[in-house]
């Protein structure tokens, strides 16, 4: 069992990729409820997304948002840090119990901050702006858990997908294949029922989507449309 994939609560094996709203889209002022909409809706994980006004023109959470919201949801909490200085944040979230902390493999401390990452036990993802090539990455793939494809240009929520990821997606499917790495790859940005098709053809194992599931009147329909159920 992947570790982002949440067991079938019937002890069947789940298909498709996994599901992770984001909760940038959320009601920050009932988050609590939005995760328990969400997760009763089916969705596998949730996607934190972490702004410090600097590596993105946006500010958003702090470690102490989700202290509060770690004891009431047991699926892992993914923290994007699109932040300019990531080691400066990756104890406090990973006390607070983040299960997996991604970050940009733009800026200059990705390297260490992986390092740290694995060091406080939480799984490392990285991740890739619209105009990194794939190769970026490339060098620490094999310490990779999770590979975070960016649609869109990272700040802001509710922006169209850009398809140029899908080629990324495919680059870095391949690439685990031939060196037997295990990393999951994840989509992030515009993802909606529609462009899910192309990126589960691609090899996405998990899509991140915001606007697409927190506007959807049945949440549970459209985290099964993502999945392709
Ligand atoms: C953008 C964030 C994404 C975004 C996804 O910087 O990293 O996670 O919130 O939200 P939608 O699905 O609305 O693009
Ligand atoms: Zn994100």
């Amino acid at each position: 069992m992947s570790w982002w994939r949440r067991p079938a609560e019937d002890g069947q094996s789940r298909q498709g990729p996994g599901v992770a709203p984001s909760l940038l889209a959320a009601d920050f002022a009932d988050l609590r409820g939005e995760a328990a909409s969400l997760e009763a809706a089916g969705a596998d994980l949730f996607h934190v997304d972490v702004m410090d006004g600097h590596f993105v023109p946006n500010l958003t959470l702090g470690p102490a948002l989700l202290r509060s919201l770690r004891p009431h949801t047991s699926l892992p909490l993914d923290v994007h840090l699109m932040v300019q200085r990531p080691l400066d944040f990756v104890a406090s979230f990973a006390a607070a119990g983040a299960d997996a902390l991604t970050v940009h493999v733009e800026c200059a401390q990705a390297g260490e901050a992986m390092r740290e990452i694995r060091a406080r036990g939480a799984r490392v993802g990285l991740s890739l702006n619209p105009a990194t090539p794939p190769q970026a990455l490339q060098p620490w793939l094999a310490q990779l858990d999770l590979a975070l494809v960016m649609a869109v240009q990272p700040g802001f929520g509710g922006q169209p997908f850009q398809p140029q990821a899908l080629a990324k997606i495919e680059a870095l499917a391949a690439w685990r294949a031939a060196a037997g790495h295990t990393f999951a790859i994840a989509v992030d940005g515009g993802v909606d029922e529609r462009n899910a098709v192309a990126c589960r053809e691609a090899g996405a194992d998990i899509l991140v989507s915001g606007t697409f599931l927190f506007s959807a009147a049945d949440r549970a329909g459209a985290v099964r449309q993502l999945r392709g159920g």
